[in-house]
């Protein structure tokens, strides 16, 4: 998800305050100390929600002088045992410096390499269950695809009350895309069927799309992809407006209008019951897309669920031109269907209206247009 127009300011002020001298290199020090009090808070991170804040103090706790953000994550690294992982054990000379990204997010030295670890989610804090919910998109997607690289997650902590982390393998990625590559590996990502213990549209989990909510099916009703289209994606951002923008009647209406001509934009391809369930992204903007060095694409920050391969083209439109999926990468395995134009006039529109939902009426313009494309 993109950062809003009106937050660029704010970001570039928080990147610049995390390569500020304060986040330089630390000491090292023996992993015997690493609970002392090494140095004051501070809330040069950027991390959202203050970084730098202590965690509560239990009732009773005997008064501990606050650690730093990348203490405190170094702590938890070193106290955790993932399930199912390697050992995280963080080596004796750790030492965090500030992430590429700044936006809340820094890096550490640990016995399995460097570690990227970013504070809540596009800029602002999230809690535990939202970071959980990414750690698990980007499982599945390494399950699922091997021309493309997606970052190993190692850990989801708590800073505080709704202030979660988020460990995972440090990139290199100063390479640069190549689009045909990056459809091969999204091709082979929308082939691949889902597990055996889901055969529904949505995923196990409920999540977000930005700082929107998002939810998923998690219990994994059976439905058709209309019915989880029309009350999981427009119903939503259609209720979700309705609460956020109770003036805004037009977009409602029409929005009441495309509930009730869905089904007619499947018509092409037989009909909602025809879709099967892929794996998606779910937020593949061209931020969410890199490369390694040798031109290895790579994919991050997933919102994934499973759904029509078509509705992971929408906001690579929005933001990116379309051109992770106008390749012949991708359309080598994936021509594009009868009706396709409209439906991707669809999918975009969702991100429309979730820009909409969360920075407000810059998108209510594009949302309407959207809106009217469709209804002629
Ligand atoms: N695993 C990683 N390794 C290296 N850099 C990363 C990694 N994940 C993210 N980044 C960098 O941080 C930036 C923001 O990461 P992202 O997960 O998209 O955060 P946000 O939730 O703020 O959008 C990316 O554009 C990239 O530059
Ligand atoms: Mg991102």
């Amino acid at each position: 998800m993109p950062p809003p127009r009106a937050a660029r300011a704010a970001l570039l002020a928080s990147a610049v305050l995390a390569a500020a001298p304060g986040l330089q290199r630390l000491a090292p020090w023996p992993r015997a100390l690493v609970a002392a009090p090494l140095r004051a808070p501070q809330a040069a991170l950027g991390c959202p929600g203050g970084a730098g804040a202590a965690r509560p103090r239990e009732r009773g706790a005997p008064a501990r002088r606050a650690l730093s953000v990348e203490m405190e994550v170094r702590q938890q690294l070193l106290d955790a045992e993932a399930p199912g992982e390697a050992s995280v054990a963080v080596c004796g000379d750790v030492g965090a410096e500030p992430s590429p990204s700044g936006r809340g997010a820094f890096l550490l030295d640990t016995d399995r390499g460097k570690c990227f670890v970013k504070c809540g989610t596009g800029g602002s804090s999230a809690p535990r269950e939202t970071l959980e919910y990414e750690a698990e998109g980007l499982r599945r997607l390494r399950a699922a695809t091997e021309a493309m690289r997606v970052p190993e997650p190692w850990m989801v902590g708590e800073l505080g009350p709704g202030r979660a982390f988020i460990a995972q393998e440090l990139l290199d990625l100063r390479g640069k895309p190549d689009a045909d590559a990056l459809g091969r590996g999204l091709a082979q990502l929308h082939a691949a069927p889902p597990p055996e213990d889901w055969r529904s549209f949505g995923f196990p989990m409920d999540g977000c799309c930005g700082a929107c909510p998002q939810l998923n099916n998690e219990a994994g009703r059976d439905m058709d992809w209309v019915e989880f289209w029309r009350e999981y994606r427009l119903g939503d951002q259609l209720r979700m407006l309705r609460e956020r923008n109770p003036a805004d009647t037009e977009v409602q209406e029409l929005g009441a209008e495309l509930m009730e001509m869905l089904p007619e934009l499947f018509e092409p391809i037989g009909g909602g019951a025809k879709v099967q369930p892929s794996l998606l992204h779910g937020d593949l903007w061209s931020g969410n897309i890199a490369a390694l060095k040798d031109g290895m694409p790579v994919i991050i920050d997933p919102a994934c669920y499973y759904g029509h391969y078509e509705a992971d083209h929408g906001i690579n439109y929005m933001f990116g031109g379309g051109s992770a999926f106008n390749n012949r990468g991708y359309q080598r395995e994936f021509e594009q269907a009868p009706g396709y134009p409209r439906r991707a006039v669809l999918y975009e529109l969702h991100h429309h209206m979730n820009h909409y939902n969360i920075f407000g009426s810059g998108y209510r313009g594009s949302t309407i247009g959207k809106m009217r494309a469709l209804l002629r």
